[in-house]
């Protein structure tokens, strides 16, 4: 039996919950800390996993994890999702008024001005202010029924809140990818070797039609409110700026830049506003939508077959242009891939010049059908790296894969299972080189200031530095005599140098830059090991032992230390000074044969420490709950991760028993 008490308690809980949530993902003005947070969630998700009774779908607990559909049914809409009749000029915009003035035989003088985003029309229907369809435009009569998926994106609430809700309402608008979670989304991709992104809007697109809701939760989705489409009827708004504003108060998000201007001349001064605003958003527009606000005036003009009369269009020039391909160059990373750079003829795009566009890797080249010569358009926006769109006459050269490498003349090499061409010349190729270096200086690795890409160019393009190694032989005397660097900086810089020596293992190991082994692998793999020569001996068999570490994995590492350059570039690092502290063997491993798994943010101490000091107690740490789990440590914004363990009945830790616990096993001094 449930107590009155701990009923609302759950109740409390969720509207707190769904509080901060709208604070946080709408609002972007959170009120209080993500531990704090945590600790409501986590207290719901106790009282929920005690009383599984009490679940129910609009919980904030229950955003994802729901059941993957085969296909998507298909939704009606109650009302047709409409397109927009598209404007290029101020005198069309005129036309379109003088129409709907003539049509109402009245004059219109207030309108609504929005941008246009670059995403995907998504409806959502809320009733008894719960969330209980999302669906695509489709063909605009007919949608596909997504609301597994629209769950999973944080800014859509789960159920509305505020004043006079209206027990049936439709609300509309645009399901987009932020500009630099697109960018930091396809930088991973790539280093994961999985597909990227074509564009923002692509991204938003394959997003929302994943088969599996926990594929669209791992995408950077969110959603900007536009309008509403069907509403029951004592819900009846006078304008459309005062729709927006309940859907607003209601806790979706809307675009703080919507307007309400007087006259035609007012949407010209936004229009030209935005227009200048455009390259700093943080997402993608293709031009503003301006709306008659009156809604009465709205109903009265209604329809054409496909788009309303009482909105229109104004679209900017694109931010594409046309320009015909030079060449395609190969540039060599760290790990030896070869990416295509497409050179073109030099083209204004949305004021900016632009003379290369990426082309992500050699499918690439095929999938556009690039020749040499081809005319072709690419595409800008924001800080995007301009992309080849598509091929609009062909050239006659065929675009020919390099048979050796452009900066070492060495034999290219396609692996097997690999898109990938790569240069297999290691530290000898000075392009990999240049960057390896880098790498091995980054903050994540050996943490060296100072040593920018130029200065790194120009030691290895002068011989001085032929391997990592050697960046601790270099004297000031020698870096002095470098381009602009006077005596000051070449001493900060081997300062730096030698500072960076004290080290752990786990960036020793990173800084090495094994291919495939990132952070986390390398701080596996210093637990285990803890020293080089151990390491440097290590089969196949033990690595595959560990946790996150496959059989490509281990054969990579075993494969790098059985390149006799690089275990005497290795061991001559740790000659030259490079140390850590060994972490002493603990002779009672409390965790030994147990699975953990740690999800959400701690907020004492970095994943990665968390990890390697359940690794130290013998634990092995996964990326996912089973019900083999021993325990989850849940930390802030803990999600489906929590809500499986829960399920399961996986014992949590929050992270204060988390920390009570590591601290009774590992005492200061072995820490
Ligand atoms: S209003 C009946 N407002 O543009 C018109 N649409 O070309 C309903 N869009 O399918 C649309 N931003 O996906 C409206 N602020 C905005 C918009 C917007 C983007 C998209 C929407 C629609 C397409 C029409």
């Amino acid at each position: 039996m449930v107590s009155k008490e701990v009923v609302q308690r759950l109740h409390s809980l969720r509207e707190d919950i769904e509080h901060h949530d709208h604070r946080y993902y709408v609002l972007d003005e959170p009120e209080i800390s993500d531990a704090e947070y945590d600790r409501l969630f986590d207290e719901l998700l106790r009282i929920e996993s005690n009383h599984p009774e009490l679940v129910t779908q609009d919980s904030p607990t229950q955003r994802v994890g729901g059941k993957p559909s085969e296909r998507f049914q298909s939704v009606e809409h109650a009302r047709p999702m409409l397109s927009l009749e598209k404007s290029t000029s101020i005198s069309e915009l005129q036309s379109w008024l003088q129409r709907n003035q003539d049509f109402l035989d009245t004059k219109i003088q207030e309108f609504v001005c929005e941008p246009k985003i670059d995403g995907v029309a998504v409806s959502l229907v809320y009733n008894d202010g719960r969330l209980v369809r999302g669906a695509t435009r489709g063909d605009g009569s007919v949608g596909e029924d997504i609301t597994a998926n629209v769950r999973t994106i944080k800014s859509v609430p789960l159920r509305l809140r505020g004043e006079k809700i209206p027990s049936l309402v439709e609300i509309r608008g645009e399901v987009y990818i932020p500009l630099d979670e697109f960018n930091n989304y396809n930088a991973k991709a790539i280093e994961r070797g999985d597909k990227p992104m074509l564009n923002p809007r692509n991204g938003a697109a394959g997003s929302l039609r994943q088969i599996d809701p926990n594929v669209s939760a791992s995408r950077p989705l969110t959603m900007f409110c536009y309008s509403l489409g069907d509403a029951s009827e004592e819900f009846i708004p006078q304008s459309h700026a005062a729709a927006i504003e309940s859907i607003r108060s209601w806790g979706c998000r809307t675009n703080p830049l919507v307007q309400v201007v007087k006259g035609l001349d007012a949407c010209k001064g936004y229009i030209d506003e935005i227009y200048e605003k455009r390259v700093d958003l943080p997402y993608e527009i293709d031009g503003v939508v301006i709306k008659v606000n009156d809604l009465s005036f709205q109903r009265n003009l209604g329809n054409m077959s496909r788009r309303p009369r009482w909105a229109i269009a104004f679209k900017y020039p694109p931010e594409e242009a046309t320009t015909s391909l030079n060449g395609i160059d190969f540039q060599v990373g760290r790990t030896g891939v070869l990416t295509p750079v497409a050179r073109l003829e030099p083209v204004q795009v949305s004021g900016v010049t632009v003379s290369n566009a990426t082309l992500h890797n050699i499918d690439e080249i095929e999938r556009l059908g690039l020749k040499i010569g081809s005319k072709i358009v690419i595409r800008r926006a924001g800080d995007i790296i301009p992309q080849v769109v598509r091929v609009l006459e062909r050239g006659a050269e065929e675009v020919q894969p390099p048979s050796t490498c452009p900066a070492c003349n060495t034999p290219v090499v396609r692996l097997e299972d690999e898109v990938a061409l790569r240069c297999p010349n290691g530290l000898s190729c000075p392009a990999q080189l240049k960057e390896s270096i880098q790498h091995f200086a980054s903050r994540t690795a050996l943490d060296i200031t100072g040593l920018g890409d130029k200065l790194v160019a120009q030691l290895v393009d002068a011989g001085k530095v032929k391997n990592p190694a050697d960046l601790f032989r270099l004297t000031v005397e020698e870096l002095s005599e470098f381009e602009r660097l006077g005596e000051k900086s070449a001493t900060n810089i081997v300062e730096s140098i030698q500072n960076s020596k004290k080290t752990t293992f786990a960036k020793f190991i990173h800084s090495l830059g094994i291919r495939g082994v990132g952070e986390t692998t390398a701080q596996t793999l210093a637990t285990r090991f803890q020293t080089l020569p151990v390491l440097i001996e290590a089969t196949v068999e033990t690595l595959t032992d560990l946790e996150d570490v496959g059989p490509i994995l281990a054969s990579n590492i075993r494969a790098f230390f059985d390149d006799d350059g690089n275990r005497s570039v290795a061991t001559d690092l740790t000659e030259q000074g490079v140390q850590w502290t060994v972490e002493e063997v603990l002779e009672v491993r409390p965790c030994e044969g147990e699975t953990w798994v740690l999800t959400g943010t701690l907020e004492s101490m970095p994943r990665q420490d968390a990890k390697a000091k359940l690794l130290r107690l013998g634990a092995k740490v996964a990326g996912s709950v089973s019900r083999k789990t021993s325990r989850v440590v849940a930390g802030a914004e803990a999600g489906s991760k929590l809500a499986k363990a829960i399920e399961l009945e996986v014992p949590v830790l929050n992270e204060e028993e988390f920390l009570a616990f590591v601290n009774e096993h590992l005492s200061e001094g072995s820490d």
